[in-house]
């Protein structure tokens, strides 16, 4: 130990012991951070776009009328979805296999988050801006969609309904 750079900050051999496996703790779980970051292709959303979270309703994109899944020239899926205290609306949505999907998410409320399991879609979902993923699912089933941010004592009963259905455009 007596070229350990934690001398110039502390005297107690004992004390940088601790110091050192506390360091070590963190550069590990950093470094598993990382890995599963690259290894599930996960990467936080880079889309900044603000929306006046008090009148989502009067928007034309989050309008009730228009929540949901629509079709765009290219042949990808846009899903248009507003979370609230305590759920997301949509709460059924269905859409193909092996199509590229932007999922477009606001609150109307408070911090929410939205996670399917099993899938790389997830994101925080912040009041005052609009959440945008892009993903595409690579499995037929039931998913839930839940809510992971803490967001009031209804948050555990906050989730949706995921089907992702046999591509009917027959590999389009
Ligand atoms: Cu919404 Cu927890």
């Amino acid at each position: 130990m007596s070229i350990d750079p934690l001398r110039y900050i502390c005297e107690d051999p004992l004390e940088r012991k601790w110091a050192w496996i506390s360091l070590i703790l963190a550069f590990v779980m950093g470094g598993v951070l990382g890995f599963y970051a690259l290894a599930s292709n996960l990467h936080p959303p880079s889309n900044v776009e603000t929306i006046d979270s008090s009148r989502l309703h009067l928007s034309e994109e989050f309008a009730e009328d228009n929540l949901g899944v629509k079709s765009n020239p290219d042949g990808s899926l846009t899903i248009t979805m507003v979370a609230a205290r305590y759920g997301f609306y949509p709460p059924r949505i269905e859409v193909p296999v092996d199509t590229p999907v932007t999922l477009r998410m606001a609150s109307a409320d408070v911090l929410h988050g939205v996670h399917v399991p099993g899938t790389n879609m997830t994101t925080m979902v912040v009041p005052g801006y609009i959440s945008e993923v892009n993903t595409m699912f690579t499995r037929t089933g039931e998913f839930s969609l839940l809510c992971n941010e803490f967001c009031g004592l209804g948050h555990d009963h906050m989730w949706s309904r995921l089907v992702v259905v046999e591509n009917s455009a027959g590999g389009q």
